[in-house]
């Protein structure tokens, strides 16, 4: 068995720099090494590039450059872009480097010898965009399968007898129904090797680029086949300790190069060689926009430390927590058996519902009441079986789902702990119970900060600077121990908490949609009877109110009952806004009230006076503030 807990990503084709689909192939290799490190696994987590290829060539040579330099260069920033988004792999390996063309010479010579290998004529197509052979039969329209132009060729290769292994491979896909994830795509590749292997060509005549067959000039590997053998050489192999890396536990990629190499022409080579098999092959699908896969060649690419860019500037978060919004969303829309689709809408939208709403109240209203009800230190109380009993059933629930490499009901379980936790605050209503000197109060806030940390603790393969800012705010260490989490120990009594500080500030996508518009355009259509005499207006009295008290109305999900000051007058206004605020969020600020309006039971409640709210297409509410500081009464008009 290998000590390392291996994971890897393909290694990329540089002929440009990742986008966010590219990027979501090494962040699910990365939470999976993050987690599996959280759970005190020692990991290898390795990822790289893929130079070899015509195609990257042909781009230097396009640049005018010369295709070592551009390769070392190009390899320097995939290098950079992976650590802007937080991917901490092990080993970055490169085909160029010598330990590679080594590992590749070796294995040739081992399959060579074992007689897997002989000299052919190649006639057919080459696709250079996937570099891949096709029959003519495969052809569609002239072109290959994936719509790219092709070239005929002839060569002289060396082949590899894929043939010989058919049967091995549906043996042992059979063996391991987990070996390849998810089963969709576990079917495709088996009707793919039932309908016949042919054996393939493992060289190319030398276009001046590439590793050259050993003993040859004129012949280099085709790039796919040394390209595989990549994982060998970053585990070390064939030197002495390499299988302490390999073979990997898990080998991420896009579905497009599952089927063909990955599935078949991989694990054939291995067991050729009489080397051990990974353990799963997990094929994603695809990112798309605009209904096509995001690719370089469609022109529709998102580079994502420009989309990082783009929501600091709608949001003002911070660069390292705009970069765990992207990590969020790649995260919880993972495509699996279908693709998903990018849109910088939906991308707002879930940043604004699950980061600045869920997350955000979360946080700040926990931290807030600590510090209001009891002195912002973690009380000396049990903490509520419903609250283990939530947190237990989350970590329960991302153990599950990364066991199945579903990243995307790992995040699930993790935001449902959140919605746990504000809703645990609303129906435990901690004001409520320090009105009342109720000595459930300690037992609830530390239970709250209970909850807190353990999200602390779950999201951090996903989030990882999330995590620190929350523990940041907490004043306690990074919460690095799986096996920590859930135990009443993470949130010590006694302990001194920090202040709340907003972390995900919520995009205002109203206003950005309005300054889109254009301001001179009338757009409500008013009738001429509909206008309001300026006497008609005089009626409505409005003031500033200070919002002294508030708490949810009993069996209702809409209404807060809110105490209100006119300065002179106190008041009581049963208020339609739950939705959007929890009694937390609105106690201490001023509003505008109608005053004058006829008073009204509402759910067994009188209520004296109506908000100001102003309310999106969603339903979202915003409620109506002075601009500067006001005096509590002060007129509005
Ligand atoms: N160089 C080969 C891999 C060799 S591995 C021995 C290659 N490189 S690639 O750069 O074209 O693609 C690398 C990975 O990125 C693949 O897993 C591919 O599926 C993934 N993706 C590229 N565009 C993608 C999307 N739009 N969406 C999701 N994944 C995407 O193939």
């Amino acid at each position: 068995m290998p000590r390392y807990y291996t994971i890897t990503t393909p290694i990329y084709y540089v002929n440009s720099i990742p986008h966010i689909g590219t990027a979501l192939t090494t962040f699910a290799s990365d939470v999976t090494s993050r987690y599996q490190k959280l759970r005190g696994q020692k990991t290898f987590f390795m990822t790289g590039t893929d130079e070899n290829a015509t195609k990257v060539f042909e781009t230097a040579k396009k640049l005018g450059k010369d295709p070592q330099k551009y390769v070392d260069d190009i390899a320097e920033e995939w290098k950079n872009i992976w650590k802007g988004l937080c991917i901490e792999y092990d080993d970055f390996i490169r085909t160029t480097e010598p330990r590679h063309k080594k590992a590749a010479e070796e294995f040739f010579k081992i399959l060579k010898e074992k007689g897997y290998i002989y000299e052919g004529i190649y006639e057919g197509w080459y696709d250079v965009s996937s570099e891949t052979f096709y029959k003519e039969s495969e052809l569609v329209d002239g072109k290959s399968p994936e719509g790219n132009p092709v070239q005929k060729i002839q060569e002289k290769n060396w082949f590899f007898k894929l043939s010989a292994f058919e049967k091995p491979l549906l043996d042992h896909i059979q063996k391991n129904p987990d070996f390849i994830i998810p089963e969709a795509r576990k079917n495709e590749v088996v009707s793919f090797i039932k309908q016949g292997l042919r054996d393939v060509s493992m060289s190319r005549t030398n276009p001046g680029w590439g590793i050259p067959i050993p003993g040859e000039t004129d012949r280099v590997f085709y790039v796919w086949f040394e390209a595989l053998i990549n994982y060998l050489t970053a585990s070390d192999w064939p030197n002495g300790n390499w299988d302490e890396k390999w073979p990997a536990e898990v080998q991420w990629m896009g579905k497009d190069i599952l089927t063909r190499f990955h599935a078949t022409l991989w694990p054939a080579m291995l067991i050729g060689a009489e080397l051990p098999l990974p353990k799963h092959l997990v094929g994603h699908g695809w990112m798309l926009m605009g209904g096509e896969k995001i690719s370089k060649s469609k022109g529709n690419v998102i580079a994502p430390l420009d989309l990082a860019k783009h929501l600091i500037d709608v949001s003002g978060c911070s660069h390292e927590l705009a970069i765990d919004a992207i990590r969020h969303y790649m995260g919880s829309t993972m495509p699996y058996e279908n693709d998903t689709v990018f849109t910088n809408e939906d991308f707002e939208k879930r940043y604004n519902s699950d980061l600045a709403n869920d997350l955000g109240n979360a946080l700040n209203r926990t931290l807030a009441m600590c510090h209001k009800f009891v002195d912002g230190k973690i009380p000396s109380s049990p903490i509520e079986r419903e609250a283990e009993y939530a947190v237990q059933k989350a970590k329960k629930e991302f153990e599950n789902a990364m066991d199945r490499f579903r990243i995307d009901h790992a995040v699930h379980a993790y935001m449902e702990l959140v919605r746990f936790l504000n809703k645990y605050i609303d129906q435990r209503a901690p004001w409520a119970l320090a009105k009342n000197s109720d000595p459930a109060l300690g037992a609830v806030i530390r239970s709250m900060l209970f909850v807190l940390r353990s999200v602390e603790g779950l999201l951090r393969a996903v989030q990882p600077a999330t995590g620190d800012a929350i523990s940041d705010q907490l004043k306690l260490e990074p919460l690095h121990d799986w096996s920590k989490i859930g135990e009443p120990e993470i949130v010590p009594e006694g302990h001194a908490l920090g202040e709340p500080k907003p972390l995900f500030p919520r995009i205002d996508i109203q206003k950005k949609t309005m300054n889109k518009t254009e301001t001179s355009k009338p757009t409500d259509e008013i009738q001429e009877n509909d206008f309001l005499d300026i006497a008609d207006f005089a009626k409505i009295r409005l003031r500033v109110a200070l919002v002294q008290h508030a708490e949810p109305v009993e069996n209702s999900d809409k209404l807060l009952r809110l105490e209100v000051s006119l300065g002179d007058e106190k008041r009581q206004v049963v208020a339609g806004i739950r939705s959007s605020y929890e009694p937390d969020d609105i106690i201490g600020k001023k509003v505008v009230m109608v005053t004058n309006l006829k008073p009204a039971k509402i759910r067994g409640q009188m209520s004296y006076g109506m908000l100001l709210v102003s309310a999106d297409s969603e339903g979202k509410l915003a409620i109506v503030t002075p601009e500067k500081e006001m005096p509590e009464g002060a007129t509005v008009r």
